[in-house]
């Protein structure tokens, strides 16, 4: 049983309006590697190595078979209790807006239904050249990138370093935040812009900002409540409050 203090938990039962903003440490629990963890395969790499469009020019092949990495692992994972948590936390709340820095799909998968989606999602694939979504299956053997019709060729649907926000999930992130009451980051290193961005706009609009992770991060300082520890735990006794 965690001890909440009597001040978040007076937050907690008052609030109308709350926004959560989740990164990868909230699949960590599945299995799901972050990006800036020390462990695994491509730890050796950084993800700005990775995650752009110069990158996928220089060696389309290497980009490609780290999203197959990743789309393989989160094919065989499930969501954990701070998935799940999340997910029954909405019901609890007039307003209540589930900002994702996330492209592995696991919120959904845990029945969220106010996700915005701010880097995109991996299962999805679109044209490098022309934007065209792309819709064949993908075979997760496969070990480069398929072409599309026009020449170009294929990548995942997600927002690389350097790319703009698809913009009216920004928007929409934004908004949320800026009206909210309440606000959690969870699992988030809260060092990527604009993402990292949205419990300083929280904050400065008058919400409660509470954090959940494992370590301090450069938000720590600012948040109203730090709550060290993995969000799987957390979140789910977060909500048996709720339910009291
Ligand atoms: P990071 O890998 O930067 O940070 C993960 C955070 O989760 C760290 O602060 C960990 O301490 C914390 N953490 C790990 N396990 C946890 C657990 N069980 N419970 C709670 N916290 C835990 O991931 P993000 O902050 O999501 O962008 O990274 C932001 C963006 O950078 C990603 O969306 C991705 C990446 O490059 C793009 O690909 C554009």
């Amino acid at each position: 049983m965690i001890d909440f203090s009597p001040e978040f938990l007076n937050v907690l039962k008052s609030a109308k309006r709350v926004a959560v903003l989740t990164g990868a440490g909230i699949s960590a629990e599945s299995g799901v590697a972050t990006f800036r963890g020390k462990e695994g395969l491509w730890a050796k790499f950084r993800p700005e190595e990775l995650a752009s469009a110069d990158a996928f020019m220089l060696n389309s092949a290497l980009v490609w078979e780290w999203y197959q990495y990743r789309r393989d692992i989160i094919d065989k994972v499930q969501p954990n209790p701070g998935h799940f948590a999340l997910a029954d936390m909405e019901k609890h709340f007039k307003s209540f807006a589930l900002i994702t820095q996330n492209v592995d799909g696991l919120h959904r998968r845990a029945g969220s239904q106010n996700i915005l989606e701010l880097h995109g999602n991996i299962t999805r694939n679109k044209c490098f050249n022309c934007g065209k979504p792309f819709i064949d299956e993908i075979n997760l053997d496969q070990k480069k990138p398929p072409c599309c019709n026009c020449g170009g060729k294929i990548r995942p649907d997600v927002v690389w370093f350097g790319e703009t926000l698809p913009q009216s999930e920004f928007e929409m992130a934004n908004e949320a935040s800026a009206t909210a009451d309440l606000f959690f980051a969870a699992g988030t290193s809260a060092i990527v812009y604009p993402a990292a961005g949205l419990p300083m706009i929280a904050k400065r609009h008058g919400a409660y900002l509470v954090e959940i992770n494992i370590e301090p991060t450069p938000l720590t300082d600012m948040a109203d409540s730090f709550m060290q520890g993995k969000s799987g735990e957390i979140l789910p006794e977060i909500v048996k409050w709720l339910r009291k």
